[in-house]
């Protein structure tokens, strides 16, 4: 379980900030997981309700401190993945982390003028969330000020067409577009596929990578691989027909066609 997240405290965090797997035109390298390149450019400008969250008393300040994603669905209400939350991520327990931000606005982290920074009043962890399987992983953060309702991503609702299988979405994040800790600060998107649950429960049967349970969890990537999210996108949307499908979660590698992504099943966690 704890192998799972790739953590190994703050450099091992650091590390392991990585992006969004490219979509190759061909099927995804062997180790995949460690040549993560690629994807393509996206901005806030197009997708406001992508945020980052940030702590440069954590993290460093070269990135604004990013070590997770978040999405906006209320004005002064972001979901994230609740493991981002985790001491496990944040090396010490989020009461001891002195200045976690929302940053919205801000395609590169480098540039602190653009963009807002707002900080968090409370954070709610789901009750159902649970770490030996991932079940349920999903946070809800209070900001201590508004976002412009523009900024607002509506959620899918349970069952709709745009968490089906088959359904084209699109995941959002920052992070090392090489592997090797050449960290871009821009934000990225790809495209992926909902995948049958029957796909991610073939490929998870429950080890400690995880286990996959389709009530909590979305299943999604390509099936030739080479798209996907990866670590640091943790909490970052998968959108599709302009609603919020899923919030990054795990998977095992990146961008491997045996191994695809899992999400948190928004509609069906948020409150
Ligand atoms: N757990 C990772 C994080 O904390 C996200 C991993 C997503 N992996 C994937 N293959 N889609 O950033």
């Amino acid at each position: 379980m704890r192998r799972r997240w790739n953590r190994s405290g703050r450099a091992g965090l650091v590390a392991a900030v990585a992006v969004l797997a490219a979509p190759l035109s061909g099927p995804a390298p062997a180790a995949a997981d460690s040549v993560v390149v690629g994807g393509s450019l996206a901005s806030v400008d197009d997708h406001p309700w992508v945020v980052a969250l940030g702590s440069r008393d954590r993290f460093g300040s070269e990135r604004s401190g990013q070590f997770c994603g978040g999405v906006v669905v209320g004005e002064r209400t972001v979901l994230t993945a609740a493991h981002c939350v985790d001491e496990e991520v944040l090396g010490v327990a989020l009461s001891r982390v002195p200045d976690l931000r929302v940053i919205s606005g801000r395609d590169d982290l480098r540039s602190s003028g653009k963009g807002r920074e707002t900080a968090v009043s409370g954070v709610r962890v789901n009750p159902g969330y649970d770490p030996a399987t991932n079940a349920g992983d999903l946070a809800t953060l209070t900001l201590a000020e508004s976002l412009p309702a523009s900024a607002v991503l509506p959620v899918a609702r349970p069952g709709s067409a745009e968490e089906k299988p088959g359904s084209k979405a699109t995941v959002f994040g920052w992070g090392d577009t090489t592997g090797n800790g050449t960290y871009s600060s821009r934000l990225r998107s790809v495209g992926v596929t909902v995948l049958e649950d029957a796909t991610c429960r073939r490929a998870y049967p429950g080890s400690s990578v995880g286990r996959y349970e389709a009530e909590t969890m979305l299943c999604a990537g390509d099936a030739r691989g080479g798209r996907d999210a990866c670590q640091g996108d943790s909490g970052g949307p998968l959108v599709a027909g302009g609603k919020l499908i899923g919030l990054v979660s795990w998977g095992s590698g990146c961008g491997r066609a045996s191994s695809p992504g899992v999400y948190t099943r928004v509609s069906a966690v948020a409150p």
